[in-house]
């Protein structure tokens, strides 16, 4: 498992850190917002030679033209195998970065420095990385493990509140999955201001837990997953439209839909499920979902990387705090769930 650093002095952790590393180069991916925020509280630390790569902020460029365009950075700055990436910014940085990293030259080392809520608590802990390719979600990608992640939450001060709000939705996930205790505790009214060191730390261990248990998703792993097979598809849809959803707005439309799939198929009660409910509707408003999506986003659920062969597999609630894996639910039972999702007022 790699090394995790929970840092209040950014610069100077990352100092230290590179310090003990030995490294012919080194080199940061950042995206264009990471790069004005984020960049100023690191690039003391880096050693004056360090290279800088910056590209456009959003999921609609984790994509194989941009990795292409990193690679070629890489290539001209003369990278080789004892090379470091550095990767600053949020889940799409951390992903693509280190995919790039992790292909360039049969892999090099990397580093990730999450900037965004969602992947200090999330997407930058456990080693998937990986490119959205034709529509399709973290289609392409690998498993590997950066060298080390280092959390600070200062960086969270210049973070808009919507992707604030975004990373949330993963840590309300960690509550439902593995422990109600930290679900009631966490914050409905008021949520934009909580003690973030402490429930970032909280998250991750409960990442950790699940992922040493299970690296490569065979079985436990799977968990985490709740609220992403529906929401990797409604985040997918709306991928490319006006009203593109952020990766936690899908997964907290897919969380009211699995759910309600709990509820049906896993005995979550009705207490629960709509304590749940509540609790998703009030951060995230209800999503406008037009008629005509329904069987796209229905199709797209089938193309989920947990599915074996034709059955659509979930990870559902039995209640909260305690979820199951491969549960097979069909075509038409997810339709209902998100109709369940649209009669909500
Ligand atoms: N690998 C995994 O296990 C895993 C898990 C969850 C999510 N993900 C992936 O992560 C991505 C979503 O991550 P995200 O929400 O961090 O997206 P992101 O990287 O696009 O960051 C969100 C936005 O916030 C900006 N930003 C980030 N940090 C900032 C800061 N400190 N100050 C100002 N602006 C800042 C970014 O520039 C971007 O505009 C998705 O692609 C998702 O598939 C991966
Ligand atoms: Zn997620």
């Amino acid at each position: 498992m790699e090394f995790i650093l929970f840092s209040s002095r950014i610069s100077e952790d990352l100092k230290n850190y590179l310090g003990q590393l030995n490294y012919s180069q080194i080199g940061v991916i950042m995206d264009s917002n990471t790069s004005i925020h984020c960049y100023p509280s690191i690039a003391e630390a880096l050693p004056i030679a360090a290279k800088i790569y910056a590209f456009p902020a959003g999921e609609a460029n984790k994509n194989l033209e941009t990795c292409s365009l990193i690679w070629k950075w890489m290539t001209i700055e003369g990278f080789d195998r004892k090379s470091l990436i550095i990767n600053l910014g949020g889940g799409v940085t951390g992903d693509m970065g280190g995919f790039c990293a992790a292909t360039y030259k049969r892999g090099i080392r990397f580093i990730n420095i999450p900037t965004s809520l969602l992947s200090q608590v999330d997407a930058s802990v456990g080693g998937k990385l990986g490119i959205d390719f034709h529509g399709y979600k973290n289609h392409i990608g690998v498993f590997t493990e950066p060298e080390a992640v280092i959390i600070s939450d200062l960086f969270l001060k210049t973070l808009p509140e919507t992707e604030l709000r975004s990373g949330y939705a993963e840590i309300i996930k960690h509550g439902l999955i593995r422990n109600s205790n930290y679900f009631h505790c966490l914050k409905v009214e008021g949520w934009q201001n909580q003690p973030w060191r402490d429930i970032i730390e909280k998250s991750v261990a409960i990442k950790k837990e699940v992922v040493e248990k299970d690296p490569k998703e065979s079985g436990l792993r799977k968990i985490l997953n709740f609220g992403h097979t529906v929401g990797h598809a409604f985040e997918s849809y709306y991928l490319n439209s006006s009203d593109h959803l952020l990766h936690g707005e899908a997964i907290a439309i897919g969380m009211i839909c699995e759910a309600y799939l709990s509820h049906k198929k896993l005995g979550l009660s009705h207490e629960e499920l709509n304590e749940i409910v509540q609790m998703l509707k009030s951060i995230y408003g209800k999503f406008n979902i037009q008629k005509e999506a329904i069987s796209s986003i229905i199709e797209l659920c089938s193309q989920d990387k947990k599915n074996e062969g034709k059955t659509i597999n979930f990870s559902l609630l039995k209640q909260i705090g305690d979820c199951d894996y491969n549960i097979s639910v069909k075509n038409e039972e997810i339709e209902e769930s998100i109709l369940f999702y649209q009669s909500l007022n």
